[in-house]
């Protein structure tokens, strides 16, 4: 496994396996690998040739008064996990490397970065989009993965490689989860032995909302009530940012209960930690 400090390099090794035929799997993370991103490498190693990860925290995707600086970094574990996951190469930029002085370019999806996170954490779709266009524009990927945790991340990617033409088709796996239900997350670090207790109530939540849903009894309205009430009544100074009941297509409020998808999606602090989960629910 090489690591790539540089984007010259990348293009470089890219280009020679690209020549010899190979189809390229890239998975863009910020590091503090768990579970959820190895199912991601394992995927694209069955259907790719050569696999890359960068590892790069994006300061631009940070608000102020975020966790930027804290969050959790550890290179060489990551480094570790993923030499033993058969990937080919990772890039590890610097900021500098990443954003130059002067750097004065962004990358913005307008519509479905409105709503939900988007919402709460202004400018965060903004610096995700332009570090995962300059990322695909370094790696130039065949395939790149994601993960459904991150489902309006995704939503957005999506759309800015159709919007942008982009010649790369994306991917996204499913939220892997601890056995206790909670979605895995480089954040879920941040929790105390009692958050990370209560912490599973988020997609006891979830779960809640799927069986309302499916009985078709209930108003999207009703439903957030009674999430919010499971969320309050077991995870003590929670603190909700949102829990929607929405198009997954665009991401806006669904008036009522139809036939078809519907996602159910929350944001809840505990203490430092902003977790986010969400469930997809197919009405027949
Ligand atoms: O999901 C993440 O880890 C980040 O938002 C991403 C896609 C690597 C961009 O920094």
């Amino acid at each position: 496994m090489i690591v790539a400090l540089k984007i010259e390099k990348v293009r470089e090794i890219v280009k020679k396996a690209k020549k010899k035929g190979k189809l390229i799997g890239f998975i863009p993370t910020m590091g503090a690998l768990h579970e959820g991103h190895l199912s991601l490498v394992r995927r694209a190693r069955k259907e790719c040739d050569f696999v890359v990860v960068s590892i790069f925290v994006n300061p631009t995707q940070f608000g102020a008064g975020e966790d930027l600086h804290t969050y959790p970094r550890d290179f060489k574990k990551d480094k570790n996990l993923l030499k033993k996951e058969g990937v080919n190469l990772v890039f590890y930029p610097k900021v500098s490397t990443m954003y130059p002085k002067g750097f004065s370019t962004y990358v913005e999806e307008v519509s479905l970065s409105k709503y939900l996170c988007g919402k709460f954490r202004p400018g965060h779709f903004r610096g995700v989009c332009t570090v995962v266009a300059k990322l695909f524009n370094v790696v130039n990927p065949d395939i790149a993965y994601f993960g459904q945790k991150d489902f309006q991340q995704a939503q957005i990617i999506k759309r800015m490689v159709r919007d942008l033409n982009f010649p790369i088709k994306i991917r996204v796996l499913p939220i892997i989860r601890e056995k206790d239900g909670l979605a895995m997350s480089s954040r879920n670090s941040y929790l105390s032995p009692y958050q990370r207790k209560v912490a599973p109530y988020l997609y006891k939540s979830l779960i809640l909302a799927k069986e309302l849903i499916l009985k078709k009894r209930y108003s999207p309205s009703k439903i957030r009530k009674e999430v919010k009430k499971v969320i309050k009544e077991n995870i003590p100074y929670a603190k909700i940012d949102y829990v929607e009941i929405v198009s997954p297509t665009t991401l806006r409020r669904i008036k009522k209960i139809d036939k078809g998808e519907i996602l159910v999606a929350v944001a809840v602090y505990l203490g430092k930690a902003r977790l986010i989960d969400n469930i997809l629910v197919r009405v027949r």
